[in-house]
């Protein structure tokens, strides 16, 4: 889909269909009430009729019968003009997005919404209608026979104010460059594990390197050997898919960098601890954490960022085999410290030990890493929000503030000595559980243990993967952290 910005008043453009808007319980007003007149006063009539009354989510389709060039009206219903904000933006272009499919809109022409009484910058609105409407449009027909791709191909965003236009424009190529970097995210998650191997992820690393001009370095299962990475080696070491660590760098050569360190699973069984049937089910998406690392490497460099950005995954494959790590095995970490095994499918905190080790190398300013990590954090939070675990209340603070921008908010659960208590050894320095209770935390403990910098740690297993509860994000992969993690890097270039 291609998205562009035009001088103008919607109701003369010629387009499938034209897009406006209406909060809840206003009468059409600015364009949407230029269209309404233009159209015979069709909006005002659904609203005095009780059909429609701006609530978000809420659409009016309406025909025009040649009284304007375009022959189709589409109305979304922004809610509230008193709750709007950017998230309520997205969810209104994505509403649109999916209406526009069933019509099989080719092209189409909106406005920007809430730039008017919603009072969002020009900017940040259209970086949000544009997000939206390519996220709400992607599909993942990789493995089809047939496309099943969204027949949108045109987007045209009309603006009436001359004086708004360098703003809108520079909102939507920011839009655009973040929308395509999450859309990678959700290709990476969305594929198999048995096609997107740890090697698989170092090769999208490579590409992505030359493709935006960043450093890149892998090792293979030699070098994380050599370099003393025994956790990483050992939790991929049951699998023919053997692990990769990868390393992708932006920006200027030295100075303190941001990192950020993913959760590369690219498929968890659980290894000799087998997981059962059901919870084997999706275990492909064990690598979200990558891909977020992966995407918002690619979102960074396409900005221009002038910062010093860091990428590190840690990738293998969890497998049951003859080679498999067990269950009493004691590990040694690239720090030093030994690991007692409970259960082989504690592994993500394992191959996150080994990687957040290797980050202290860039004497970070800051390391947040991502990972589909805890069962038990699904049970804390559901899907609604990613557990948020920092030893820095500086970091955590930005990257809350960072998940209210981009709606991919996060809850902060607490690291108290009690939980890494809870991971005491009778052999090693720490086991890999320590048992049900708080079992997020538990897991952030160990973590910790490996982070001797400002530190924060994002539990998405409850939100990597989407059963369709936004409008702008499908089925499937989120590509979540992506948008975070651009947004935390945006927030720290503007102010150090
Ligand atoms: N990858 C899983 C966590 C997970 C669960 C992600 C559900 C997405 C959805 C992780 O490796 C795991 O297996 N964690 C165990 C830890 C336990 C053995 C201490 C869990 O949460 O049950
Ligand atoms: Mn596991
Ligand atoms: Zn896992």
């Amino acid at each position: 889909m291609n998205i562009t910005v035009q001088q103008g008043e919607i109701q003369k453009k010629a387009a499938d269909v034209l897009v406006v808007n209406l909060f809840d319980g206003t009468r059409p007003s600015g364009a949407s009430g230029a269209v309404d007149k233009a159209i015979g006063g069709q909006i005002a009539a659904a609203i005095d009729l009780g059909d429609f009354r701006g609530k978000s989510g809420e659409t009016l389709l309406l025909y025009t019968q040649g009284r304007v060039p375009s022959p189709r009206v589409l109305v979304i219903g922004l809610g509230q003009a008193k709750d709007f904000d950017l998230e309520k933006a997205r969810t209104a272009a994505g509403t649109a997005i999916s209406a526009l499919a069933h019509l099989g809109a080719k092209n189409a022409a909106t406005i920007l919404h809430g730039t008017g009484a919603g009072k969002l910058a020009v900017a940040a609105a259209a970086q949000a209608v544009a997000e939206a409407s390519l996220l709400a449009a992607y599909r993942f027909d990789g493995y089809r026979a047939h496309d099943r791709s969204h027949p949108l191909k045109k987007l045209s965003v009309i603006e009436i104010d001359r004086g708004k236009l360098k703003e809108a424009r520079q909102g939507i190529q920011r839009g655009n460059s973040i929308a395509e970097a999450t859309c990678l995210a959700r290709d990476l998650v969305n594929h198999p594990g048995g096609d997107a191997t740890p090697a698989y992820l170092a090769r999208t690393a490579r590409r992505l390197a030359k493709s935006q001009g960043l450093r890149c370095q892998v090792l293979d299962e030699k070098g994380i050997k050599r370099l003393g990475m025994h956790a990483l080696l050992a939790v991929g070491q049951g699998s023919a898919n053997k692990p990769r660590f990868i390393a992708l760098e932006h920006g200027p050569k030295s100075g303190a960098p941001l990192v950020f360190v993913g959760k590369g699973i690219t498929f968890d069984s659980g290894g000799l601890s087998l997981k059962s049937v059901e919870g084997i089910r999706n275990m492909k998406t064990d690598m979200s954490g990558a891909a977020a690392v992966l995407g918002a490497m690619q979102a960074v460099a396409a900005l221009g960022l002038k910062r010093r950005i860091v990428g590190l995954v840690a990738a293998a494959e969890n497998m049951p085999s003859s080679t498999a790590f067990r269950p009493d095995d004691v590990l040694k970490t690239l720090a030093g410290k030994t690991i007692e095994i409970i259960s082989t499918d504690a592994e993500g905190r394992l191959v996150l030990a080994d990687a957040l080790s290797y980050a202290s190398r860039y004497k970070p300013a800051a390391v947040v890493d991502l990972a589909t990590l805890t069962g038990a954090c699904v049970t804390a939070l559901g899907h609604h929000a990613s557990g948020l675990f920092a030893n820095d209340d500086r970091l955590a603070t930005r990257l809350l503030n960072a998940g209210e921008i981009t709606g991919e908010r996060l809850w902060r659960l607490p690291l108290w000595p009690e939980y890494r208590q809870q991971i005491n050894s009778e052999i090693a320095d720490m086991k890999n559980s320590g048992g049900r209770p708080a079992g997020a935390s538990t897991a952030a403990a160990l973590l910790a243990e490996f982070a001797d910098y400002p530190w924060a740690h994002l539990d998405i297993a409850g939100t990597a993967w989407s059963q369709n509860n936004k409008p702008y994000v499908p089925q499937g992969g989120v590509g979540l952290g992506v948008r975070l993690l651009t947004q935390l890097a945006l927030d720290w270039s503007d102010k150090q």
